[in-house]
């Protein structure tokens, strides 16, 4: 697709990361530990086909591809926007939810990558028999989201220099640990959160959809890192702990700061100094991006990273309340799919009864709080 739809040719922006890392086999194939394999059996069982449960018949309308309100939009309210007329407005829209799905796509490549470094490099078996069913997740997640894009929006965008440079760090650590920690903790969970506010917020059934589905995958691999460094950072020395501590800090303030949507308002030809002075002081837009917090902050307390520097960091970026959300909570809901995405299902009754999880019975955390 890329060649047709990219903003800049992909010539011009293929990476290549050299990864350390050790491989390490192990012979011990008899024991495990029951909720690495209990995750182990729902991972096998709970495979779908994107190209089947998806209905891709679903049309989007290029000029407001997700039917979100225009609140949602970075620029919003700005005097850019203001100046607009409507059919920039809705070149907006579409290059906006063509930035944010080039995002998500990028950021399955670098989890499907991660996942299979996990197979190579973490120690124990039952690890890496989750982590192979974590590869298989994130080979499809790239699949739909590259389809959605290349079909439905016909429009996509580079990786974003601040998401790369996180990927990079990640990648190019040869701990174990490291790999989870950035992307099973730091990046799965700001993405399960931004998944969740589409799947809640969007309209447009193909949308919700995509991002519903996906989201029940990325709850599981949440609750993998959760388990396998649950069982490590009990054991770390306080000076190992703190520089984990400190890599999290970095990147949450990252995270939460840097994506500006410079790309979009340079490719549109705006006053794209004047847009991102207006992100970056928005309130609204730092409190939305606060909130996309809501799983990172309980699972790093749960795994142990939660000394004074990380809460003082969450103090001060308002998202240390986050820490008393029951993550069983967030997890059940993950796995909700919503009616309107449900309706949008092309497979068979079994499958649909063999995979669908239960409906929401309470609402969604985007809209509880
Ligand atoms: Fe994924
Ligand atoms: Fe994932």
């Amino acid at each position: 697709m890329s060649t047709r739809i990219y903003t800049l040719p992909i010539e011009e922006t293929g990476w290549h990361v050299p990864s350390g890392g050790t491989t390490a086999f192990s012979w011990d194939y008899d024991e495990g530990r029951d909720r690495l394999l209990t995750l182990y059996e729902k991972g096998k069982k709970r495979q779908w086909n994107a190209a089947e449960r998806i209905d891709w018949s679903q049309p989007v309308d290029i000029d407001d591809p997700l039917g979100t309100p225009d609140e949602a939009i970075a620029i919003y309210g700005s005097p850019t926007w203001e100046r607009l007329r409507p059919r920039e407005r809705a070149q907006v829209r579409h290059h906006t939810a063509a930035w944010q799905f080039s995002q998500f796509l990028h950021g399955e490549q670098g989890a499907l990558i991660c996942a299979s470094k996990i197979v190579q490099t973490v120690p124990d078996l039952d690890s890496k028999f989750y982590a192979a069913t974590q590869v298989m997740d994130e080979a499809r997640h790239v699949e739909a989201y590259s389809r959605y894009l290349r079909e439905k929006l016909e429009l996509a965008y580079p990786i974003n220099p601040h998401l790369k440079a996180l990927l990079n760090d990640v990648i190019s650590d040869g701990r174990w640990d490291m790999t989870y920690l950035g992307m099973q903790v730091l990046i799965e969970g700001l993405a399960l959160a931004a998944f969740g506010v589409i799947r809640d917020m969007a309209t447009n059934p193909l949308g919700r959809a995509v991002n519903a589905y996906v989201m029940q995958d990325e709850a599981r691999h949440v609750a993998f890192g959760r388990l396998a460094l649950r069982d490590l950072y009990p054991q770390l020395t306080q000076a190992e702990r703190d520089e984990r501590e400190e890599f999290c800090v970095e990147a949450c303030y990252l995270m939460r700061d840097r994506f500006t949507g410079e790309e979009i308002w340079r490719t549109l030809d705006f006053d794209a100094d004047e847009c991102i002075e207006y992100v970056e002081r928005s309130d609204t837009f730092r409190q939305f991006r606060g909130m996309l917090f809501s799983r990172i902050v309980p699972t790093l307390r749960d795994i142990g990273l939660f000394g004074p520097k990380i809460q003082a960091a969450f103090a001060d970026m308002g998202v240390l309340g986050f820490e008393q959300v029951d993550i069983e909570d967030l997890m059940a809901n993950a796995q909700s799919i919503p009616r309107a995405a449900a309706s949008t299902l092309a497979c068979g009754a079994n499958d649909r009864a063999a995979n669908t999880p239960r409906m929401p019975s309470r609402p969604s955390w985007s809209r509880s709080r």
